[in-house]
């Protein structure tokens, strides 16, 4: 019998991923010593042969409980490891921008490659970056399902993308709620600064969802909000798979958004979306 082994980052997914798999979810014992350094053990009886391990690479400190948990389950005769990574790490440094630089994304999914017999992550920045791990299979599940269920019924009149990359999570939002979608143009100043060029979308008296990948400064979504906001819409709401909500984010958005929802691949007071069906569907 398989069994979900949850590390202190995802509790809430891995509680969730286990009911929907009808298979009990162990909690690692995770702790930290006073010195900072961390300590993992499983109990003996709680293990299986096979396990989904579901922790997050983020911030480090995760990846090495990540790493620890994967050692005390092999320690216990588990023979099948599937890394379930709801939200990777380093991610978004997936090429060398400069010569000299690490390719962090490189670095971290040759070390899970090394540890897993299975590796799954969701919504990556580029899921072409799996195509670098050639020893174990791996998937890179979406959460626009999710997003689009949560919304269905929710009264939103219009889905939009950030930026002209991000179109295809807008449409496929957009067709599951049922409603039209469209992406601004959006040109990035600074790591916190954006700037949205003014846009000729309609979103006079509508309620706009605009859905993103990842909400890290949030300046993406303020400045799109305040466009929307000109543009007469009656509410924005945004919704992304992963929250960092970085430097007082959550706090800034609340104040300029109607609403602020993420997917629980990041825990926070907003991840009421749950990617756990989407997981059950593939293991
Ligand atoms: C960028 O391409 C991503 O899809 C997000 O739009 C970006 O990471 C959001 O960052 P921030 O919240 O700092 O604007």
């Amino acid at each position: 019998m398989m069994k979900i082994l949850c590390g202190t980052s995802s509790q809430n997914l891995g509680n969730d991923l286990a009911i929907k798999m009808n298979v009990e979810c162990v909690h690692a014992n995770a702790k930290r010593f006073p010195d900072g350094e961390c300590y993992v053990r499983i109990e003996r009886d709680l293990l299986d042969r096979e396990i989904v391990l579901v922790q997050n690479t983020h911030p480090d400190d995760n990846f090495v409980e990540l790493l620890f948990m994967v050692d005390a389950a092999r320690s216990l005769g588990a023979e099948k490891v599937t890394c379930i990574i709801p939200y990777l790490g380093y991610s978004r440094q997936d090429r060398r921008f400069n010569p000299g630089e690490a390719l962090s994304a490189q670095v971290m999914l040759r070390h899970l490659e090394s540890e897993a017999d299975r590796l799954i992550t969701i919504d990556l920045h580029k899921p072409e970056i799996l195509s670098w791990v050639k020893g174990i299979p791996t998937m890179d599940l979406h959460a626009e399902p999710a997003v689009g269920r949560f919304f269905r019924d929710s009264g939103v009149d219009l889905v939009l993308a950030p930026d002209k990359g991000a179109t295809k999570r807008a449409e496929e939002v957009g067709r599951l709620i049922g409603v039209e979608y469209d992406h601004l143009i959006k040109t990035r100043l600074s790591g916190s600064e954006v700037k949205i060029t003014p846009s000729q979308i309609d979103a006079k008296d509508k309620s706009v969802l605009i859905v993103d990948d990842i909400i890290s400064t949030g300046g993406t979504i303020i400045a799109a909000t305040n466009e929307l906001k000109r543009l007469g819409a009656r509410s924005v709401i945004a919704a992304c798979t992963h929250g960092l909500f970085i430097a007082g984010a959550l706090e800034k958005l609340k104040m300029t958004c109607d609403r602020v929802v993420s997917t629980n691949t990041l825990e926070s007071e907003v991840s009421k979306i749950s990617v756990a069906e989407e997981i059950a569907k593939v293991i």
